[in-house]
């Protein structure tokens, strides 16, 4: 049953805090702060990581990347499935692969993983599904506990591989002792903090996404920028808004702009900007405003210390710890999707032409 949302997905938005500590439960030792993931305690260190999936799958691996790369320094490639399964690509010996799957029956990732075992190398599956052909097949499957998810559109589960992707990269981390005692502190603590800070700030949130469905739903296109680990989530803003307003919008690194894309900017082609509060910022700030001197509206979600004033729209979430920020600032893109699709009348838990799980090529 929907519990009383209108929609199956609004329901799974605001699950997300309680999925969170799920996903968490029996994994963090505070005392040694250590991680606790059994399931990989057999594997070596990987010399490369490849995370290969689908989707928001895809999107999750993106950002699980820069968590591998500076936590446990483990060089990471992120893939599309479809793409991935029939390059010639080299694996070494001490390599791993990860698989990112909700339903665990993607197709082009099932086919990924037979393709990568049928070589020697192990395959990890990050999977919702117990039972499901990618945990039964891959040699060891980690299991996120976001629950059934019945909106096509996925939300919480995104939610969950993002939890247990930071705690792989810390498990490795520390394996390999090579991780700053306070980075570890911080991140162990900021993850057990996040289910009430995300209790508190999602109906807020959903007051801002309801007042800017209003202003933003007549939009024919939509820009998502970000840079660091707003990129894979401005990636997933722009999917969303796609599959459930079928606005077309598009997710790009914001310093690609200049490359091609801010052609096309022009006071009825809006942008929604993710800028936090970090070491990007400037960076985020001066695409910003070249939109701007194209008459471009922005949409710019921030946190108060970035004091962003200038734009047509401040979204400003509360500020936790680093990285994440992102688990704050995705459900407000989840939201402000939900709410244009809701406002625009469309199917929100079944939109056209999509199916929850994709088992064809
Ligand atoms: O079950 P999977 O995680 O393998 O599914 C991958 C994609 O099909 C899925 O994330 C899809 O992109 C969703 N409709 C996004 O909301």
């Amino acid at each position: 049953s929907k519990g009383g949302f209108k929609h199956f997905m609004l329901k799974e938005i605001f699950e997300q805090p309680k999925v969170i500590s799920d996903c968490l439960v029996g994994r963090i030792d505070k005392g040694k702060s250590e991680v606790k993931l059994p399931e990989l305690n057999e594997f070596p260190t990987p010399e490369r990581l490849h995370i290969v999936a689908c989707g928001t799958s895809y999107n999750a691996g993106l950002w699980g990347q820069h968590l591998f790369e500076s936590w446990a320094k483990i060089p990471v490639t992120v893939e599309i499935a479809s793409e991935f399964r029939y390059r010639d690509v080299i694996l070494n010996k001490n390599d791993l692969v990860l698989v990112i799957s909700q339903s665990g029956e993607t197709a082009d990732t099932l086919a990924c993983l037979r393709l990568v075992k049928s070589k020697g190398i192990p395959v990890v599956a990050l999977t919702n599904v117990v039972g499901s052909s990618i945990a039964r097949e891959a040699n060891a499957s980690i299991y996120t506990q976001a629950g059934p998810e019945i909106s096509v559109a996925s939300t919480k589960a995104m939610t969950s591989q993002m939890i247990l992707l930071s705690l792989m990269a810390l498990y490795f981390a520390k394996r390999q002792n090579n991780l700053d005692k306070d980075i570890l502190k911080n991140a162990l603590e900021g993850l057990s903090s996040l289910e009430p800070e995300l209790n508190k700030v999602l109906p807020k949130l959903r007051e801002k996404a309801q007042e800017l469905a209003l202003l933003y739903s007549g939009a024919r296109s939509f820009f998502f920028l970000g840079r660091g680990v707003c990129y894979p989530l401005a990636e997933e803003g722009a999917l969303k808004l796609k599959e459930l307003s079928y606005i077309h919008a598009e997710g790009y690194a914001a310093g690609e702009m200049k490359h091609g894309p801010i052609a096309l900017i022009d006071q009825d082609f809006p942008t929604f900007a993710l800028a936090f509060n970090d070491s990007l910022f400037p960076k985020v700030k001066s695409n910003i405003e070249e939109v701007q001197a194209r008459q471009g509206k922005v949409i710019a979600l921030t946190h108060e210390k970035t004091s962003l004033t200038t734009v047509d729209n401040l979204w400003i979430i509360p500020e936790v710890w680093g990285v994440l920020n992102s688990f704050i600032a995705l459900p407000a893109l989840q939201l402000f999707s939900y709410e244009v699709a809701d406002y625009l009348g469309k199917d929100v838990d079944q939109p056209r032409n999509l199916a929850k799980s994709v088992t064809v090529e």
